[in-house]
Formats: structure tokens, C-alpha cells, sequence
């Protein structure tokens, strides 16, 4: 494993290796605390964040590593200067790269013109990280993750195309629920399916809320990610039978409940469930920071 761009480069054991490293780190951060003393990793942001950025930054200290950020302010990525020469000066200095972009090609470009592992903090098109946290959250409640019922309701975004490649890699089935024209991209479906029946999984496709009954974890994101303009106003009436709120978490019969943040409370999901009993979301933030640290560890240990 030379650079985390997308859990669909992964294989099933470098997955289960990566969620097992994070437990332990996990359980025993004392003994991790200096693997990666006299290592240096810049993030580059070119858009907001705080739960990447937190948590990578705290996290890489807790590993006994530095970690630089650099947002817009420093030059837009491919702007001041082009992707190739960022990387390849970056390469100089630091051990790794961390970078979240518009576009999914500059993290690619990245990986391709500098000689430092990157990882991908979210593109247009994934957010591996924010799977292998979400991953690892229900592997805390869940002996065999293969056999979790995982239904994603909402937009098909960079997120719900990490988390298909997650369950494909993992053997699990997975329910895609969206309005029509708001699937996920037909490559990344076609791609997450042939790896799920690989593993002995699926991803199912439907517009049919109904669809949702029999699932252990709802997962939901923001109705408009970053970087797309839509406004609210213009899909709201599609999109609101796909809130989740107490009535589809009941006809979903699901224990819990998933959201990557940053979330719009009484858009794509109520206070109530947000805040409720079976909510993951904080299980899912702080996993964050323990995943991360696997795949750092993995990457530069
Ligand atoms: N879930 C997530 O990536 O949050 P941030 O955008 O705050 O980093
Ligand atoms: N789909 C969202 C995820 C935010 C963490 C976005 O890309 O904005």
C-alpha cells in the first residue's frame, strides 16, 4: 500500500489489516506514540473542513509526528503553481501527503508527480478516510462486518461511493437509496458490484424509500456536498422523502444511525435522530482520527 486515494485500491486483508491497526491504536495509544516521531506530513485544503483537519492534525502528534497546513490562502492547488511542481516540492520536504481537492484528478496528480505516500481527505469523487471510520464504528457493534445491513439514503456522493467500495471489499450488501438522477456514478456502481460479488456482497439501487425496511445502520449525508451549487430550494420537495427522521428509522427497523458531518439538522435528518440513542455519529468522528492514524502508521511506520 503506497498512497490511500480509494478503498477500491485496497484488498479485503489491507482493509481488515487497516481497521485491526486502528483498534489497537485505539486501545493502546501509549504504544504508538513515537511511530512517527521525525516525520513531517502537509495537508492541503482546498476546501472547508473540521473534522479532517482536527483530527488529522491532532492525530499525527499523538503519533509523535508534525503535521503542516496549508488552505487556498497559500496558493489554490494547480493555480499558482501546477499540481506536478506542488508535488514534486512537497515531495522534498515532507513524508506524506493529506489532501482534500475539487477535483478528484489533483489528488491523482499528487500521487503521480511527488514520491510521498497521499492520502486522499476527500475528492469530488471519495472520501476513503471518512469509509474506514465508518467502517471501523460498526465493527464496534458488529462482530462480522460482512454480514451488516448498511442502507445510504440521500445524495449517491463521494461518500456513499467510499462506503460501497467498503462493503463490496468487506463481502456485505448494501442498500443505495436516492432519488432518481442522484445515484451514485454508474462506473463507481459497476466497479463496487464487481467487487461485491467477488466477496460474496451487492449493492443494491433503489428510488423506493420503502426499500428501507431490514437494515441494522442508516446513513445519510448532505442533500448538496461541496463545490456543487445546486440551491436547497430546487431539490428540497425531491429529496424530503428521504429524511430521516424517526418514522424511517422505525420502518427501517435500523439500530443506528450514520452521518459523516457536517450535518443540516432538519434537512437531511431530525434533531431527534441526530441525537438520538443509536446515533454513531461521535463514535464516527473520533474514529476518524484512530483510522487515520492506522493508515499513517501503515503508510509511513
Ligand atoms: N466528515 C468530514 O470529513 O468532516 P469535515 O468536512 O469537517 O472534515
Ligand atoms: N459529501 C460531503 C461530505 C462532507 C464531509 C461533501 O463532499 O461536501
Amino acid at each position: 500500500m503506497k498512497h490511500l486515494i480509494s478503498i477500491n485500491q485496497l484488498t479485503q486483508t489491507q482493509l481488515l489489516d487497516l481497521l485491526n491497526l486502528a483498534k489497537a491504536i485505539k486501545a493502546e495509544p501509549a504504544k504508538y506514540s513515537r511511530a512517527l516521531a521525525g516525520k513531517s506530513v502537509v495537508m492541503l485544503f482546498e476546501k472547508p473542513s473540521l473534522r479532517t483537519r482536527v483530527s488529522f492534525d491532532i492525530g499525527i502528534n499523538k503519533l509523535g509526528g508534525h503535521c503542516l497546513y496549508l488552505d487556498q490562502q497559500n496558493g489554490a492547488l494547480g493555480k499558482r503553481e501546477s499540481v506536478q511542481d506542488f508535488a514534486s516540492n512537497l515531495s522534498c520536504w515532507a513524508d506524506a501527503i493529506v489532501a482534500r481537492t475539487f477535483a478528484h484528478e489533483t489528488v491523482e496528480g499528487l500521487a503521480e508527480y511527488g514520491s510521498v505516500p497521499v492520502i486522499n481527505a476527500l475528492s469530488d469523487r471519495y472520501h476513503p478516510c471518512q469509509a474506514l471510520a465508518d467502517y471501523l464504528s460498526l465493527a464496534e457493534k458488529f462482530d462480522d462486518l460482512s454480514k451488516v445491513k448498511l442502507a445510504f439514503v440521500g445524495d449517491g456522493n463521494n461518500v456513499c461511493q467510499s462506503l460501497m467500495y467498503g462493503a463490496a471489499l468487506l463481502g456485505a450488501t448494501m442498500t443505495v437509496i436516492c432519488p432518481p438522477g442522484h445515484f451514485p456514478d454508474g462506473f463507481e456502481v459497476q466497479e463496487a458490484r464487481r467487487i461485491a460479488k467477488a466477496h460474496g456482497g451487492d449493492i443494491v439501487l433503489t428510488s423506493d424509500v420503502n426499500d428501507i425496511a431490514g437494515h441494522d445502520a442508516i446513513y445519510t449525508d448532505t442533500w448538496i456536498s461541496m463545490g456543487d451549487n445546486t440551491s436547497l430550494a430546487d431539490i428540497k420537495a425531491k429529496f424530503a422523502p428521504y429524511q430521516v427522521n424517526k418514522a424511517l428509522m422505525e420502518k427501517a427497523g435500523a439500530s443506528y444511525f450514520m452521518h459523516c458531518l457536517p450535518a443540516h439538522r432538519g434537512v437531511e435528518v431530525t434533531d431527534e435522530v441526530m441525537d438520538g440513542e443509536g446515533s454513531l455519529i461521535l463514535d464516527q468522528a473520533e474514529n476518524r482520527m484512530h483510522v487515520q492514524n492506522a493508515v499513517l502508521v501503515t503508510l509511513l511506520g
